[in-house]
């Protein structure tokens, strides 16, 4: 079946001058998409200044277009984060609708249909009352505005996460909610990490890693500080880095001393970081990364690795996670 599914973006993430040549749909009124401008027309302000007149939001591009989206926001969301003339409000919107691309793309796989729905929403919602709760929106906008990757990165872990909880256990919504959370704000300690170490494009030096390793405790120190969160989120924030042999960081505990929660974010944070390009390596196809883990058999829970293994494989029959 060849279908095509459009993506929302908000009127007020488009610069023209550096936006992508691809084509643009507006929502008619039967909810269907009509063709706007096709990639060789170039998008200009009086458009932008038309629309917006009209009361038009959003403008729809193809699912197919959504690298070269990425691309284009990776490199301007920052900057619009530091715009004063974008309305806060805007700025949440621009946050909400760039992670929810984000989750769909994770949700991909027809075979997870059924569950997807629940996850899904339990994502979307986190991320909609994170933008909209002022301390939670200050983390995110750091997490944004100084290392998009992070951001983008820690809405797949999340999303990632609550699908292995769903499938393989029976959580009440408020418990997903808290693996949401913890997930999404993982490595919320990265921030206080100088931007040239993260930024590197070769490989880390000895002492660049110690300073990246102290990652889940600043962020569970801050977390704390903030006093807005407590129990499950905490401890993911703390243990993700945590491994099953006993030689992870911070406090090298083993096996399941290790929360099951941090257990499944850690299996699923090495994944989503091994199939996403980085500036220094190209991002490992689902079955390659998962070759790489096994030669790390030891640092997992060997049974939750296995389970994690049969869903990110059931799901690459479809699409892929
Ligand atoms: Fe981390
Ligand atoms: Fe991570």
């Amino acid at each position: 079946m060849d279908e095509t599914y459009y993506r929302p973006i908000i009127l007020e993430s488009i610069t023209p001058e550096n936006f992508p040549d691809i084509a643009l749909y507006v929502k008619g009124g039967q909810g269907n998409f009509i063709l706007f401008k096709n990639q060789e027309i170039q998008l200009t302000k009086e458009d932008l200044a038309r629309f917006k007149e009209n009361g038009v939001e959003f403008l729809y591009l193809r699912d197919g277009d959504m690298p070269e989206i990425s691309r284009y926001m990776e490199n301007n969301l920052s900057a619009m984060f530091e715009r004063d003339d974008i309305d806060k409000k805007v700025k949440e919107t621009i946050l909400y609708q760039t992670s929810l691309n984000f989750i769909n793309d994770v949700f991909k796989s027809p075979s997870h249909e059924q569950n997807f729905e629940r996850c899904r929403n339990i994502v979307n919602n986190i991320v909609k009352y994170m933008t909209r709760s002022m301390d939670s929106l200050d983390l995110l906008q750091t997490m944004v505005g100084n290392y998009y990757y992070i951001f983008i990165h820690s809405v797949q872990v999340a999303t990632l996460s609550l699908l292995v909880h769903e499938l393989l256990y029976t959580l009440a919504g408020d418990e997903l909610v808290d693996v949401g959370i913890g997930t999404i704000l993982h490595d919320i300690g990265m921030t206080s990490i100088s931007a040239d170490i993260l930024n590197k494009t070769d490989s880390f030096s000895d002492y660049d890693y110690q300073k990246i390793k102290l990652h889940p405790q600043q962020g569970f120190n801050l977390l704390k500080q903030m006093s807005i969160l407590e129990g499950v989120p905490l401890s993911i924030v703390r243990n993700h880095h945590e491994k099953y042999d006993g030689s992870g960081y911070p406090q090298k505990i083993s096996g399941n001393s290790i929360p099951r929660s941090a257990q499944i974010t850690a299996i699923c944070d090495i994944y989503c970081a091994l199939t996403t390009d980085r500036p220094y390596r190209k991002a490992s196809p689902s079955e390659h990364a998962l070759k790489i883990m096994e030669e790390s058999i030891a640092i997992f829970n060997p049974e939750l690795f296995k389970r994690f293994k049969e869903i990110v494989t059931s799901g690459s029959k479809g699409h892929g996670l």
